[in-house]
């Protein structure tokens, strides 16, 4: 999964291109391009690396024109080459393409093409839909009909944005994002707001099956058989705000910082909403909730709230796994499907799955506009403002305010969440970060780490594992207490390292228990703590807070120590290797 963008008007297209593949490259960053059109020549400039660095090779922004078009790659089909990189050009060298998806038939089309003459220069699937364009447009000298003709053979979910000779900027959307942006000299189409936010805050969101075309200062919409369709002007100013790095060093870091407000961002904005899901939950028979990454963690705190203050049975299943999970879905279930970004194929089809054995879906998501909250009965949007770094750091714990919001309801009294408390105790961890940044130096050298939680905790140490792996690449692994003493003690010794998230809630004496356990093997204890212990090697202070809410706060140290790991190991935190915010493939 990649980002695309494409820009039709009156002013010099390659820098606004490359302004907003730079925003857009959460989604992919394995190589990135644009294609510029001047004078009916099409010029391509590509290369492996991101943004900035193939810009500074290849100088991408300098090509001169006003209608082109841009990508950049997560790697899908084909190995990271400059060969396989976009934007592709078809056989002619007049139309060139960008793709976000995958074509699942594209080795049947490549076989036809090939009959007809074509030749390919890269391994991707995307070269066959610029010659099918190339095929279709030969035939009809129109771009419309060039481009239903070359819709209606292609299987798979796909976004993609072509440069017509003519000077036409065209663009279809199946099953991946695409949105068009009205800016003051002309037209922009990008896989996220984020790719023109600089530009206009103005847009349309096209739907699947339908193709936009550009030219001259106008559009025309229609739907994949041609039908013309109209599309409301929506305003999108304040999805679009805090999209800027300020004065932090990366994305990550201020996403980490921003927390203290954005939980209470959430926790201001959803009541409406968590009332009628907290109905819906309370009458289902059956209680699904789902998330992929993060988001699973999430579920998995979910799941413990609404069972221990909702009295509910609740199910959580990791979406990749849905479709083989043992389920009893029907028109009385409900599943709450919990995802960043509302893009996330498994999600997507785990809340497909369910709907169509007729559950109701309630989904939790940051992106309003996206496909999980368009096919959700419920939707409720986090407000925690965008979020750009890979790893989800404010998505998660605005997600964990909606779950606690919904048990606090459904609890009787017995869970009266205090976000303002809450607020306040973050920041409190934040402000002592030197600590957490002196302990992450030393652990640099490290490649493997243990963190060992009970109960919502546990949930927790594997929120924290995976951010230790995603940002630091070192290898990370969630324990939960009690299962210690059941294998994973073999792997402990004197070089080992455990941090034990240990709040004084419920699970504090049997956490204790396990601490014995791994200090009697000699390995070193990093406590995340309110209380302090002779046991701990390393004690990062938690502040006290109520019992259950231990979960909200005590991610925040773990965020950091993630972080400032990667920093200590020369990682990027924002832009993790092999990883994309937002994974719209299988
Ligand atoms: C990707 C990201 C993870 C994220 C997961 C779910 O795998 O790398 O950090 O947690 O997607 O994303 P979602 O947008 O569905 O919450």
């Amino acid at each position: 999964m990649c980002s695309i963008i494409g820009y039709e008007g009156r002013g010099e297209a390659a820098p606004l291109l490359v302004k907003g593949l730079q925003r857009m490259e959460y989604r992919g960053y394995d190589s990135a391009g644009v294609a510029i059109l001047s004078q009916r020549e099409i010029s391509v400039r590509k290369g492996v690396g991101k943004v900035s660095e193939v810009n500074a090779l290849v100088h991408m922004d300098e090509l001169r024109g006003e209608v082109g078009i841009g990508h950049t790659r997560w790697a899908t089909h084909g190995g990271v080459t400059e060969a396989n990189a976009h934007p592709h050009l078809s056989n002619s060298g007049q139309i060139a393409l960008v793709h976000n998806g995958i074509v699942t038939n594209y080795i049947e089309l490549r076989e036809e093409l090939r009959s007809k003459g074509f030749s390919f220069n890269s391994q991707t699937d995307t070269e066959v839909i610029v010659n099918l364009l190339q095929l279709n447009f030969e035939e009809t000298r129109d771009v419309k009909t060039a481009m239903m003709r070359t819709v209606a053979t292609l299987k798979g979910n796909y976004s993609f944005a072509a440069v017509f000779p003519d000077g036409t900027l065209a663009a279809a959307r199946f099953h991946e994002p695409l949105i068009v942006g009205i800016s003051r000299d002309g037209y922009l189409v990008a896989s996220d707001i984020l790719g023109f936010v600089e530009q206009t805050d103005k847009v349309i969101y096209l739907d699947n099956r339908e193709i936009i075309t550009m030219k001259d200062g106008g559009q025309v919409i229609c739907d994949f058989d041609g039908k013309p369709v109209r599309h409301e002007l929506i305003r999108v100013s304040n999805e679009i705000a805090d999209a800027d790095k300020g004065e932090y060093v990366h994305y990550t870091l201020k996403e980490i910082f921003e927390q203290p407000a954005s939980i209470l961002r959430t926790a201001e904005k959803i009541a409406p909403e968590v009332a009628r899901a907290a109905e819906m939950i309370e009458s289902a028979k059956n209680l699904y909730i789902t998330g992929s990454g993060s988001s699973f963690h999430a579920a998995l705190v979910g799941k413990y709230l609404l069972s221990k203050f909702g009295g509910l049975n609740i199910e959580a299943i990791m979406a990749s796994e849905a479709e083989f999970s043992p389920h009893h879905l029907d028109s009385e279930s409900v599943m709450i499907a919990i995802s960043q970004s509302g893009e996330t194929a498994d999600v997507l089809e785990a809340a497909n799955w369910a709907k169509e054995k007729g559950a109701r879906i309630i989904s939790i998501v940051n992106k309003t506009s996206s496909s999980l909250a368009q096919m959700s009965s419920l939707t409720i949007g986090l407000g925690c403002g965008p979020e750009i770094g890979v790893a989800a750091t404010k998505s998660f714990t605005s997600q964990l305010v909606v779950l606690y919001t919904i048990a606090g309801l459904l609890s009787g009294g017995t869970l009266s969440p205090r976000f303002d408390n809450l607020s306040r105790q973050m920041s409190e961890v934040l402000d002592n970060q030197t600590k957490i940044k002196a302990l992450a130096e030393k652990l640099t050298g490290l490649s493997d780490i243990y963190i060992l939680g009970m109960g919502a905790n546990y949930s927790i140490a594997s929120e924290a594992a995976l951010k230790i792996k995603e940002l630091a690449y070192v290898h990370a692994e969630a324990l939960p207490g009690g299962e210690l003493k059941h294998g994973p003690l073999a792997l402990l010794d004197s070089n080992s390292y455990v941090v034990f998230l240990n709040p004084s809630d419920s699970t504090y004496s049997n956490v204790m228990t396990s601490a014995h356990e791994v200090k009697a093997r000699g390995a070193k204890i990093i406590g995340i703590s309110n209380r302090p212990s002779e046991i701990y090697d390393y004690w990062i202070n938690l502040p006290s807070t109520e019992a259950e809410m231990f979960p909200l706060v005590e991610m925040i140290p773990m965020q950091l120590l993630a972080y400032y790991l990667a920093i200590h190991r020369n990682a990027n935190p924002d832009y993790p290797r092999n990883l994309a915010k937002s994974v719209t493939v299988k």
